[in-house]
């Protein structure tokens, strides 16, 4: 039995063309008027939604700590994307633009915004398109102006501070905060940074309620979830799933597996490895995550098989992680940069310490960066470490496993195929 959902997904053309807004009223009614704000803002409450975008926090409550600001305020629509793993964000941009744009113009009425940025990827030239055109298209009696910013494409310009700075033609680098950017962001002014799919929800909850919201997933984390699901199943994409699926029938729907699974990456490239057995019997929720020591994220999920060279995957991550460092903190730039390497050498069979510099490098640089960047790329590398000790031990004593580098996870090329199945 299939575990997808269509609600955010629903209507997708197979030709991979992106609903247009005749096509998107038709599928979702417009939107309803008057919005009466203080009703939204219990609605959002009630269906208890979370952020998209990683951190999951609890929408209602931001969305009224900006409307509680002083000032003029904003919406900003991260659409960044930086994580190579994760595709959700960009299939959202592309084939159902307007119920994001719809989420932009709800969030813009909950906080009392007149305008609203959507940020994307210099790297996302598709959607950029895409939206523009969608703008366009529901240009007559938009209630907010939104406009559409192309940011640097890099790992950490979809952190809240990062994106704020790039908006305001810096470079995309997190700011030490306080002030947070719901107190103080762009201009100075209130600003509501929400992950792209998080709005698309609200579009959604606007309309529907937060009963239907709540009539999926769990109790304490309800509603679907954009997953992307890529490694070593047969139909890698992005997934439409009550949150609460089992990662096994994840997998499942995905396919299955191409080949025995080895283990599994939750949370992407900030995440957690989990041996197979752990991770597919565990569910998509924080709380079945949690319990295993890891997290969900922003749902970017790699599936490694027996035969391939966990260590090599790992190494190349952990360059592109110390790559990705904003440049700005010690810890972080000299620290990840000096684990890369020798997560390097390990890979290559040609160091004979095994793990134990890098476990010691990895516990100097973890809460010493200005954003939590090198915390990130430390928790990736440090459950690899702990999950993969047997090929390490190998490793260690100067001979290479058997396995293959597959080259499963991306660096910098995204890979999802099902989006528009
Ligand atoms: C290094 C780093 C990178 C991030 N990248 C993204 C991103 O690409 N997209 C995104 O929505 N949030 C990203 N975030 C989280 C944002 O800072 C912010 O929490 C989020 O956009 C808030 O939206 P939400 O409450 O709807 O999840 C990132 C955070 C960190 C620390
Ligand atoms: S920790 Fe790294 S990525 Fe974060 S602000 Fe410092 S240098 Fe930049």
């Amino acid at each position: 039995m299939s575990v997808s959902v269509q609600r955010l997904l629903r209507g997708l053309h197979p030709d991979g063309r992106p609903v247009d807004i005749t096509e998107h009223l038709h599928l979702h009614g417009p939107l309803p008027t008057p919005l009466d704000r203080a009703s939204l803002l219990d609605a959002v409450e009630q269906s208890a939604l979370r952020g998209r975008g990683g951190a999951g926090f609890p929408t209602a409550a931001k969305l009224r700590a900006v409307a509680g600001g002083r000032g003029q305020k904003i919406v900003v629509a991260n659409g960044v994307e930086g994580e190579p793993p994760s595709g959700k964000d960009r299939v959202l941009l592309r084939y159902v633009p307007h119920l994001v744009l719809d989420g932009v113009e709800v969030a813009a009425h909950a906080i009392g915004a007149d305008q609203a940025i959507v940020a994307v990827s210099t790297a996302a030239a598709s959607e950029l398109a895409v939206l523009r055109t969608a703008l366009r298209e529901r240009s007559r009696g938009g209630r907010v102006e939104i406009t559409v910013k192309a940011v640097p494409d890099a790992f950490v310009a979809g952190e809240e501070t990062a994106l704020i700075n790039a908006l305001s033609g810096g470079p995309p680098r997190p700011t030490a905060t306080p002030p947070r950017p719901f107190e103080r962001g762009l201009d100075g002014r209130p600003t509501l940074v929400q992950n792209v799919e998080t709005l698309a929800q609200l579009a959604l909850i606007s309309r529907r309620g937060p009963a239907w919201f709540r009539e999926i997933g769990t109790r304490d984390e309800p509603g679907s979830a954009l997953v992307t699901l890529s490694g070593a199943v047969r139909v890698p994409g992005v997934y439409e799933v009550p949150l609460g699926t089992p990662l096994h029938d994840l997998v499942a729907e995905a396919g299955g597996a191409t080949q025995p699974v080895r283990s599994v990456l939750t949370g992407g490239y900030f995440g957690t490895w989990l041996d197979s057995d752990t991770a597919l019997a565990c569910s998509l929720s924080e709380a079945s995550l949690g319990a295993a020591g890891a997290a969900l994220g922003a749902r970017a999920i790699v599936v490694l098989p027996e035969g391939s060279c966990a260590l090599a995957e790992v190494a190349r991550v952990s360059r592109f992680l110390a790559d990705e460092s904003a440049g700005q903190c010690g810890p972080c730039v000299h620290g990840l940069d000096a684990i890369a390497h020798a997560v390097d050498s390990l890979s290559l069979a040609a160091s004979s310490d095994g793990d134990v510099r890098i476990r010691r490098w990895l516990d100097r640089v973890e809460g010493r960066g200005g954003c939590r960047h090198p915390d990130g790329a430390a928790k990736f590398i440090r459950s690899a470490l702990d999950v993969f000790a047997d090929e390490v031990a190998v490793h260690a004593h100067g001979v290479r496993c058997s396995g293959r580098d597959l080259r499963l996870l991306p660096v910098r090329v995204r890979q999802y195929r099902r989006e528009a199945a």
